[in-house]
């Protein structure tokens, strides 16, 4: 579901958008507006930089009668959660996304504990996870319950918070040649052997399970799944709501979500498609999960886990940030990993990540085709101040409709995931 948000008489319209179907409004906000119980609610104001202050794009909402999570012995602040994503959480990332603030739960790109074990080498994914904000959770993938044993113990020497096992990856390379990932889901009991092993390699702190409704539609084996973790000792799973043979054109299953949180007793976080503070109260409000997760939004918005905390507890959303504190961001994002990585290489890692920032404004196209080439941080910074000048006239034109500023995004590919 995506949120859009236009201007009619004077109010925000917002319109959830559903693939394959017509756009519906499903309210409207005005400067003050009704709750179900009648209440009148607040709206945030939002900075114009040419006129008076307009409405929020996200009306409060009353709020989700919603615990604290607890993951065991794990307490979090919020119920929203930043999913592993290969290629992209890195340290940097993870910074970024703890400076916004709203997230309960950050996690690494999943790490191979064969690799690490038998390689007997740190992985480049674990990079800065010793020295690391709390809380941190580190994502293992394997087929050998010895591996994810040892590699636990490894992970406790680190003094992670949480341990989390893969069991959602879709990939050939992961599931056919490893036998692992979502592979694994054919099977609750491996499944559970896995859990358990990780268990007893980390001791006192919590372990989870994240997996997809199943291998594919014939074979929905995630109920059986989550339980299988859950009697092997896991404090809690998440759902991506598809199948492994799913691409994300197919819609997130929200029924399939809700059978999985009515059969385990451990708290379940659903995942898929959560790319705002509406899509993620529907998703509360579909499933009855205790958490939610968010992965490809918060690349292009890490702000994201702020504006749904806040929208969860009923207060009020702020305004997307400015084209100019976007750019700031990107520019502060770079520079970050350069320091990190050096230049060039921290500059070719930061592409990936430019073409998400900044994308569906005027010449989002023409700077996503430069910025894909910048061969080190001086041509970076060069693309940067000719497509998007801190002064041009489109940026005062892109905030000052209300208009959310992230859309049309380029596709995604999901490397290797759950
Ligand atoms: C590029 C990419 C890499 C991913 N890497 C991982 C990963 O390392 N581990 C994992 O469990 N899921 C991974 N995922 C899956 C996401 O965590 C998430 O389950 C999925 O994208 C659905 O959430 P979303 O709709 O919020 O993106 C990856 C997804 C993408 C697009």
């Amino acid at each position: 579901m995506n949120e859009r948000i236009e201007r009619s008489g004077g109010c925000l319209r917002i319109w959830e958008r559903h693939p394959g179907r017509e756009c519906r409004p499903p309210f409207e906000s005005q400067p003050t507006h009704s709750s179900p119980t009648g209440r009148s609610l607040p709206v945030t104001p939002t900075r114009s930089p040419q006129g008076p202050e307009v409405p929020a794009a996200t009306p409060v909402r009353p709020p989700l009668k919603l615990g604290p999570l607890q993951l065991g012995p794990l307490t979090l602040e919020s119920p929203v959660l930043a999913a592993p994503i290969a290629g992209f959480t890195d340290l940097v990332f993870r910074s970024i996304v703890r400076e916004h603030g709203g997230c309960g739960l950050i996690f690494t790109e999943m790490v191979s504990a064969g690799g690490w074990i038998v390689g007997n080498i740190p992985p480049e994914r674990l990079r800065g996870v010793a020295e690391e904000e709390r809380p941190l959770g580190v994502q293992l993938w394997d087929r050998e319950p010895a591996m994810v044993e040892e590699a636990a113990r490894r992970l406790v020497d680190l003094g992670v918070s949480l341990i989390d096992l893969n069991f959602g990856c879709p990939k050939k390379r992961i599931m056919g040649k490893q036998g692992a990932g979502a592979k694994l889901m054919r099977d609750p009991s491996s499944v559970g052997r896995m859990v358990e092993a990780t268990v007893r390699g980390a001791g006192s702190v919590p372990v989870t399970a994240k997996m997809r409704l199943g291998p594919s539609c014939d074979s929905l084996t995630a109920p059986a799944v989550a339980l299988a973790a859950e009697s092997a000792g896991a404090v809690a799973v998440t759902v991506h709501g598809r199948t492994a043979k799913d691409s994300y054109a197919v819609q997130v299953n929200f029924d399939r979500l809700a059978e999985v949180v009515n059969t385990v007793s451990i708290p379940v976080i659903a995942n898929g498609d959560i790319d705002g503070p509406l899509a993620a109260i529907n998703m509360f409000e579909r499933t009855g999960a205790a958490g939610v997760m968010v992965a490809r939004a918060a690349l292009s918005r890490p702000w994201i886990f702020r504006d749904i905390a806040l929208a969860l507890r009923g207060e009020p959303v702020p305004p997307p940030p400015t084209l100019a504190e976007q750019r700031a961001q990107l520019l502060r994002h770079h520079g970050r990993l350069v320091t990190a990585q050096g230049d060039p290489w921290g500059t070719v890692l930061m592409r990936k990540f430019a073409c998400r920032y900044l994308s569906g404004v005027p010449g989002a196209r023409e700077f996503r085709a430069a910025i894909s080439r910048a061969a080190d941080a001086k041509d970076f910074r060069a693309i940067v101040d000719a497509l998007f000048p801190a002064d041009a006239p489109e940026f005062a034109e892109a905030t000052a409709d209300g208009s959310p500023v992230i859309t049309n995004q380029p596709a995604l590919e999901e490397t290797c995931g759950g």
